[in-house]
């Protein structure tokens, strides 16, 4: 069955559309503003930025939403200044060396997407060891989406895709929609049901751009940092309350 089949067999069967999302993907918006609105350096709003990730790991697993896909550095924020990058993965680093135990004894699988390579190489060991520490887990997936675009993704699946080709190993006529699901970072993860986007901007950025085929939208004026408990449970209702129809009537 194809990912867009499956999803609608598993969401659109609830009667009354209280269905909990089962992959919530959030574009983290809003970091600086929150430090601005402060008078505080923009270190400051990303520092709140990772709280607000601890309390909305937490309550997405109460919620029992099955996954939780994280936008926390684009391969666009690459120009952001040298110091700002610096920062950021300094909390990453942080983040991973303080709630990693979390995540194993709650059973939480770690999982990236994008090209992480690129980060120094103690933090490419950090993020790597973590993952592996978890990968036996069989709870909730927390996927840390790091160094990713969705355009530089789809075009690795389509190289990779043409070098087999070229080769004699892929016949071009069996390359359809399920094929490129199992090329892409986000292979075996449910279908993403919702993607939220804080901070009042109302753009993909190059966030999860074929995932998002049917995925319902939300652009909420909450700041990052701001973002908490009650607003991912505010989410999840206004995700239920939608009807989806896969293109169907
Ligand atoms: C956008 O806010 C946020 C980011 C570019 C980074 C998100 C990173 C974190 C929340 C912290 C690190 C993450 C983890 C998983 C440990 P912005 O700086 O663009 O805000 P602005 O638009 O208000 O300036």
């Amino acid at each position: 069955m194809s990912g867009l089949a499956a999803q609608a067999t598993t969401l659109a069967a609830v009667p009354g559309g209280d269905a909990v999302p089962r992959h919530v993907a959030i574009i983290m918006d809003g970091n600086g503003r929150w430090a601005k609105a402060r008078h505080l350096p923009r270190f400051a709003g990303h520092k709140a930025g990772v709280e607000a990730v601890r309390r909305v790991t937490r309550a997405a697993r109460a919620l029992g939403i099955e996954a939780l896909t994280l936008y926390a550095f684009s391969s666009e924020n690459w120009r952001r200044p040298e110091a700002e990058i610096g920062d950021l993965m300094g909390l990453l680093r942080l983040f991973i060396c303080s709630d990693i135990d979390e995540m194993v004894r709650e059973n939480v699988r770690l999982r990236v997407i994008g090209d992480h390579g690129r980060f120094a190489p103690d933090l490419v060991k950090l993020v790597d060891d973590a993952v592996a520490r978890t990968a036996r887990n069989s709870g909730p997936l927390l996927v840390i989406a790091l160094n990713y675009g969705a355009q530089t993704e789809l075009a690795a699946v389509a190289r990779r895709l043409a070098e087999e080709a070229q080769a004699g190993q892929l016949d071009p006529a069996t390359i359809d929609c399920d094929l490129i699901e199992r090329r892409l970072d986000t292979d075996g993860l449910p279908p993403l049901d919702l993607l939220i986007r804080t901070s009042g901007e109302q753009r993909l950025s190059n966030f999860l751009l074929w995932q998002a085929a049917y995925a319902e939208l939300l652009f909420v004026e909450t700041l990052w940092p701001d973002f908490d408990a009650a607003a991912l449970a505010a989410a999840v209702a206004a995700f239920g309350q939608r009807q989806r129809r896969y293109g169907g009537l």
